[in-house]
């Protein structure tokens, strides 16, 4: 059995405690209730105060002889989570490890049932994906109570049981995107010449989609404040704008309303600042259906999906920041054992991991709502029509079909 001695870095806790105040912060007693309900074990209520009682496996993880990593990821249908997922579970088996992994079909309430199952499992370590980062603190009050450490993966989660988070940087990605836009349609020299854009932005459950938002409109707010860019939707706001779960289906519609309402009288619409690949399918697709201009509109993404990249070199979308899943999925490996050995996290790792990627230790950039948490920050790149084949092809991330469609590299 490998040692754990992450154990001596935290103080002894109870193993029955109170967890009165430890609910989702969005979450309603309703909701607390159902996910009681669901669970149909350990939690009592005494006169409002929810005791949390713990399963035997979750008493006695850390003296069970096995070390099991627990891996909670938002959804196995998307498949950005289902490549980050099977990587990790990959990295961990390869290494020795036992992964219990679990998948929740991008449902805040499945997700905290999973991390319920997973603690009561006798996992040693929980490594999430959130689908909401705010509704997490009563089911990792639970993982707190088992002594049970938690690193964030990829999205930020709201709970001062979450001390590590490994990611990428998520206001670079809408940086980049604003780039691309400001690039190709040279704004900078844009004299008198106005162009028409719209905004898709991501889902405001999920904290990176702020980020993004922010770092988008970093670049672009002086020409839309100009009036360089305008937006003849008038939607512009962060909350006007987004995209619930990112979906391609609310993304087709909302494009599709905005085409037919602001641009069935021939306005030409020059770019779609749009936060994922996921919704720029479903832009794209608005687009194909419902424009009539036939200019190339530009359209951005991240993530690098499959389709996105076949849409890129058919010129249906100009960009999109691949977020290189390989690596991030490394980095949350080696800072996890790196952790489980009672290594110390921080900017040091980034040399012994050897790493050979680009990676930024931040300490005080992204917070878990109370403290900053320790973050392992990967480099998201610009991926157009130019650069695809030598960036992701050439490098073996991805292969390219004799039908031109593309399959991620096993
Ligand atoms: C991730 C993106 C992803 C989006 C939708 C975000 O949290 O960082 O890579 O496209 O969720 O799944």
């Amino acid at each position: 059995m490998k040692g754990k001695k992450w154990l001596a870095l935290s103080a002894a806790a109870a193993l029955v405690v109170s967890a009165a105040g430890c609910g989702g912060t969005g979450g309603s007693a309703a909701d607390e209730t159902d996910t009681q309900a669901q669970t149909g074990e350990t939690a009592e209520e005494e006169s409002g105060d929810t005791a949390i009682v713990l399963s035997d496996a979750a008493k006695n993880h850390a003296d069970d002889g096995e070390e099991i990593i627990g891996i909670s990821m938002p959804a196995e249908h998307l498949p950005r989570w289902n490549q980050d997922g099977n990587y990790l579970k990959k990295n961990f088996e390869e290494a020795g490890y036992t992964v219990d992994i679990k998948w929740a079909d991008n449902k805040i309430d499945t997700q905290r049932q999973d991390i319920h199952d997973l603690v009561n499992d006798g996992v040693d370590i929980l490594l999430i994906a959130a689908v909401k980062g705010t509704e997490l603190n009563d089911v990792l009050a639970e993982a707190k109570a088992a002594e049970i450490p938690v690193i964030a993966y990829d999205r930020i989660i709201d709970s001062d049981s979450v001390e590590y988070y490994v990611s990428f940087d998520n206001d670079m990605v809408g940086q980049l995107e604003g780039e691309h836009i400001r690039d190709m349609l040279d704004l900078e020299n844009a004299g008198d010449k106005t162009y028409n854009m719209e905004i898709v932005s991501g889902d405001s459950n999920d904290k990176n989609a702020d980020g993004y938002y922010n770092g988008a409109m970093g670049v672009l707010q002086p020409y839309l404040a100009s009036g360089t860019l305008q937006v003849p939707s008038g939607e512009t706001g962060y909350h006007e704008t987004e995209t619930f779960q990112w979906s391609t289906e609310k993304a087709n519609e909302r494009m599709t309303n905005i085409l037919t309402s602001y641009y069935a009288d021939g306005t030409q619409l020059d770019a779609v600042l749009c936060a994922n690949d996921t919704a720029a399918i479903g832009v794209a697709d608005a687009i194909r259906d419902s424009y009539s201009g036939d200019n190339q509109v530009l359209l951005t993404g991240q993530d690098g999906d499959v389709d996105n990249l076949k849409n890129i070199m058919d010129g249906r979308q100009t960009m999109t920041v691949y977020k290189c899943l390989p690596h991030e999925t490394q980095a949350m490996y080696d800072v996890t054992v790196a952790f489980m050995n009672g290594e110390e996290i921080g900017l040091d790792l980034i040399q012994t991991a050897g790493w050979d990627f680009d990676v930024v230790y931040a300490d005080d950039r992204y917070s878990n709502g109370t403290d900053y948490m320790k973050s392992f920050l990967l480099t998201p790149l610009t991926i157009t029509k130019d650069n695809l084949i030598e960036e992701l092809v050439d490098t073996g991330f991805y292969t390219m079909n004799d039908d031109g469609t593309f399959t991620v590299a096993e």
